[in-house]
């Protein structure tokens, strides 16, 4: 719900359990008065005492008023240059040399629906209640315009945001700086929370409290990345899993990006977030204009738990798109850990005969199946079928692979060109390099400038080729390096800072067409494991492969991080074999498969080399999913435990009714003569009775009194599944 207020000047907006509310002033600066728990109503600018605070300056048509600052009101969107010394959300370089921008309130419109934008990922409001808020600020002196977008999602708790600016002067302008959200809180000590991390080791949580300074989270590899993800949470101190106030914030963007927050002298916050500013430049001609991605925020107060949860639902219903975005994937085998490059036709036939007879439902072949493709120095950007490797193309394999009663995947580099390639040996420029300096290389290759049509146009002439050839109905996306080098032959000097950007718009426009084209294809995002997981990329692809590292006990930590803003429905799950490839570690195979079935579910191994009892429990495995994967897919998920610091991880999936539920627990940790642990259940109804293990408990009990765990070896698994008795 939008509320515009005309006698106090303020908008709220309103969510089950939120409320936000934004202020016109008596200056036109658009002031941001409150953002929490839902209020029932009134003028939250009461909030704001101005003091007269030296060293922060006074707008000029504040007159003789010292204690009028925009160096100390809270704001919606900041602007540079004119007494706001915190973080600013716009920076332009204007015709004449200054960097000023002074934003007033114009007009706004309040309508149904939720806005959408144009070549970019957004969250959309079909099937729910949703409503915009536009609010237009302008630069009276340079003629600038921002349109500040609001979504308002009722039902996740939800509000999303975007920005529009527009040059309506009369001489060109350069935009430096453009953030998609601004929030300020007026007082209050807090944690701040981000998702670091590595290759292999994807979205570790880190939480500090925030001091005075500005802390930073961000990416500027061309790619959301391994090391940080588009996302950060303010919390109260005392906030935990399960109680306090979180304010989060997610990017839906896959390019590089800027989180940050700011504790300022007077211990006031602000957090933005937005494209990373590092080589950005956007020039904007007279009348042109610049959409900054979306944010997304979701204000909880109950606890990191819920916060979780609200994201989780907002994107598996609304933002991932397609048919599959609900339904139970197909059960996959994949042949990259089984075989690398080296593989045939027969080969993959060979595990995909063995997958079949244990019910598997999907072959995916993974990288080494076209051009010279046999290993990683050479191939990328030839998409040409290796007839030597499968004779007759990808028609004869996918069709004996339909007749095995499965389905037939792909993966694809498409954004990608090694030198040693047709491809590049036909189009050395189509690369991103910069004149007179050798490329950068990353794991061999180079990028393709996607700034260009052509280029755009190969790829996605190739990509279309490929899928047509044969019966495809999946495609892993991978991309396996940063961006380096960046400099387009597409655009002048003066307008290079535009690439990274225009970069991760070709990308969407390829998966936009892809989407389009197919409709039915399942696609499954990638980046050297979960270097590019983020909400831009899940709008296009319901589930993104989580890691490369597929060790089960490593696994619990990145899929416990990454639980934090994602579904288990976007998260890539296979069972690998043991000894792990990177850790050497090896975890029953039980384990395995519990931990894999907490995502959308796979193989990654050559059946063919277990025994038959481990092939007999495989079957058993694949066969129990089937009967909970709505619960993993379509269920709340709840964190029972702290993956980074107790013994064991534990986690539950309830369905939405709470007559079902999935209690999975691993031993990360033995203790010689171990505590006895009591695990306290999550989300059901304390009303209702659940049969658990053949025996009949309480909501109640379970959730408040606890359930002893048996006494288990190190890296064992345990799972229970809880179904609502009758009254
Ligand atoms: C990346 C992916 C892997 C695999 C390889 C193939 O590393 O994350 O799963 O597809 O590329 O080269």
């Amino acid at each position: 719900m939008i509320q515009w207020d005309k006698q106090q000047q303020t908008i709220t907006l309103t969510t089950r359990e939120s409320s936000y509310q934004m202020k016109v002033d008596h200056l036109g600066v658009l002031l941001h008065t409150y953002y929490g728990p839902r209020l029932r109503g009134g003028d939250l600018s009461y909030r704001i005492c101005p003091e007269d605070r030296g060293f922060s300056p006074n707008p000029y048509d504040a007159g003789k008023d010292r204690t009028y600052s925009l160096d100390t009101q809270p704001q919606e969107y900041s602007s540079s240059g004119l007494g706001d010394f915190r973080l600013p959300c716009l920076e332009a370089d204007l015709a004449d040399g200054s960097h000023a921008v002074d934003l007033r309130y114009v007009r706004h419109s309040i309508a149904d629906g939720k806005y959408a934008l144009e070549g970019l990922p957004a969250f959309y409001g079909d099937g729910i209640t949703a409503q915009t808020l536009t609010v237009e600020l302008r630069d009276a002196a340079s003629g600038l315009t921002v349109e500040l977008l609001y979504g308002v999602l009722e039902e996740y708790d939800m509000i999303t945001r975007s920005v529009v600016v527009k040059n309506g002067g009369n001489q060109p302008l350069t935009l430096t700086r453009v953030a998609s959200a601004c929030l300020d809180f007026p007082a209050g000590e807090h944690d701040l929370l981000t998702l670091g991390g590595a290759y292999a080791r994807e979205r570790e949580p880190v939480r500090a409290a925030l001091t005075q300074g500005i802390h930073t989270a961000g990416s500027i590899r061309g790619a959301s990345s391994h090391q940080q993800n588009p996302f950060l949470a303010l919390l109260n101190r005392d906030t935990t899993e399960d109680t306090g106030f979180c304010w989060a914030m997610a990017l839906v963007y896959s390019g590089n990006f800027q989180a940050s927050a700011e504790l300022t002298q007077f211990h006031e916050t602000r957090l933005t977030l937005g494209i990373h500013p590092f080589h950005f430049a956007w020039t904007l001609q007279p009348g042109e204009a610049f959409t900054a991605p979306e944010a997304a925020m979701v204000f909880s107060a109950r606890g990191l738990g819920h916060m979780s949860r609200l994201f989780h639902r907002a994107i598996r219903r609304n933002l991932c798109r397609g048919p599959w975005k609900e339904e139970r994937r197909p059960i996959l085998i994949n042949n990259w850990e089984a075989t690398l490059f080296d593989f045939t036709a027969e080969k993959i036939r060979s595990i995909a005969q063995t997958a079949s007879q244990v019910g598997i439902e999907l072959m995916v072949m993974d990288d080494g199946w076209f051009g010279q493709r046999n290993d990683d120095f050479r191939g990328l950007g030839d998409w040409n079928v290796n007839e030597e490797k499968l004779p007759g193309g990808l028609r004869p394999l996918a069709e004996s692979i339909q007749a095995m009663g499965m389905k037939f995947g792909l993966w694809v580099e498409p954004e990608m060109v090694n030198e040693d390639s047709d491809l590049y040996r036909a189009h050395p420029d189509w690369a991103l390099q910069i004149p007179g300096r050798p490329a950068t290389r990353g794991r061999y290759q180079l990028v393709l400038d996607l700034t260009r049509p052509e280029v755009r146009e190969y790829v996605w002439k190739n990509l279309r080729a490929t899928l047509r050839s044969a019966p495809i109905s999946y495609v892993k996306w991978d991309m396996n390096r940063s961006l380096t080098d960046v400099w387009s032959h597409s655009l002048p000097a003066a307008r290079q800072g535009e690439v990274y950007h225009r970069y991760v718009l070709g990308v969407y426009e390829i998966l936009e067409n892809l989407h389009r084209e197919f409709p039915d294809l399942l696609l499954e995002g990638c980046s050297g494991g979960g270097g590019r997981f983020d909400c831009g990329m899940l709008y296009y692809a319901p589930q993104i492969w989580l890691s490369d590292n597929t060790d089960a006990i490593d696994r619990l930590k990145i899929q416990y991080g990454s639980s934090l803003l994602y579904p288990c429905a976007a998260m890539g799950a296979h069972v690998s074999a043991v000894p792990n490839g990177l850790t050497h570690r090896s975890v029953p195979l039980h384990t395995r498969a519990v931990v894999a079935a907490a995502g959308t579910f796979g193989y990654e191994l050559d059946l063919n080399e277990l025994t038959a009892v481990e092939r007999e429990e495989v079957a058993q495995q694949v066969a129990h999913f089937r009967t909970v994967w709505d619960l993993v897919m379509k269920g709340d998920y709840y964190r029972l435990t702290d993956a980074f610091s107790d013994t064991f991880t534990a986690w539950m999936h309830v369905s939405e009714d709470r007559s079902r539920a999935l209690v999975s627990a691993v031993l990360t940790e033995r203790q010689a003569n171990p505590v006895r642990a009591l695990l306290r259940l999550k989300g059901l109804d304390p009303h209702r009775d659940y049969l658990m293990n053949g025996k009949v408990y309480g909501g109640d009990q379970l959730m408040y009194a606890g359930v002893p765990l048996p006494f288990w070896d190190e890296y064992q698994a345990v799972q229970y599944e809880l179904t609502a008795v009758a009254p």
